[in-house]
């Protein structure tokens, strides 16, 4: 078995990537107005959990800059070391969220900004109850995906072979709900990437709260 083959494939696909991500989404306009709305909600020095934290930009560094405590974990060891390069006032671990215990109400807001693509129906659902259980009674749960029912699907993200799996935007409401949250806000547009081999995709933004009590 090569190097290669033991990583998760999302941690192939992004060590591949590193910057070239950043440079074709991070000054995408739905995303930082996602972050605007977390950001408005969020009392001063709040303590957030950021998964799937790719290069720490725009996510980690927003809301680091807003003084709010942030811990950015990731599968990809390239991507890792750029978010720690480049947003030295947060603190990144490499994990892969799937295998990560998490403490009960830890934080007072998750993100998972396009992070659970490369992960099963059943993984997906199981990470949302998660970040569900990770924040406080009354806590924010920010997610973005990209809303179109495949699952295991092969394609090409970026002139990388990818395999990917999501659901339409009812079906990811309603795990979202399932999972104990309240949905606050959401945002569904069409965005295309800044990256020549980069096509529209459709993405959905929502911002949740979890059901105090
Ligand atoms: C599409 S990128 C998005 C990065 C960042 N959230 C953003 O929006 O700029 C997805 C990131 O999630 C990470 N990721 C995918 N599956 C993961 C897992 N199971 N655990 C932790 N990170 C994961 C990838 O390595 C990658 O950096």
């Amino acid at each position: 078995m090569t190097e290669e083959d033991r990583r998760a494939p999302a941690a192939v696909v992004f060590d591949a990537l590193g910057l070239d991500y950043e440079r074709a989404f991070a000054a995408s306009a739905p995303h930082r107005a996602s972050l605007a709305r977390l950001l408005e909600l969020l009392a001063p020095g709040s303590r957030v959990l950021d998964v799937g934290s790719g290069t720490g930009r725009p996510t980690a560094q927003t809301l680091a800059a807003a003084g709010h405590r942030v811990l950015g974990i990731d599968v990809s060891p390239v991507m890792v070391d750029l978010a720690a390069r480049q947003v030295p006032e947060a603190e990144f671990r490499l994990a892969d969220i799937r295998g990560t215990a998490v403490a009960e109400g830890s934080f007072d807001a998750a993100c998972a900004y396009f992070s659970l693509l490369q992960m099963t129906r059943d993984d997906q659902r199981a990470v949302v109850a998660k970040l569900a259980r990770a924040v406080r009674p009354g806590g924010l749960v920010a997610l973005a995906t990209v809303p179109v029912d495949v699952e295991d699907a092969e394609g090409v993200f970026m002139g990388q072979p990818v395999r990917a799996t999501s659901f339409d935007a009812e079906a990811f409401r309603a795990l979202v709900t399932a999972a104990g949250l309240t949905v606050l806000s959401e945002e569904e547009t069409l965005f295309t990437p800044d990256h020549p081999r980069a096509a529209p995709e459709p993405q959905l933004f929502l911002l949740a709260r979890r059901t105090a009590g």
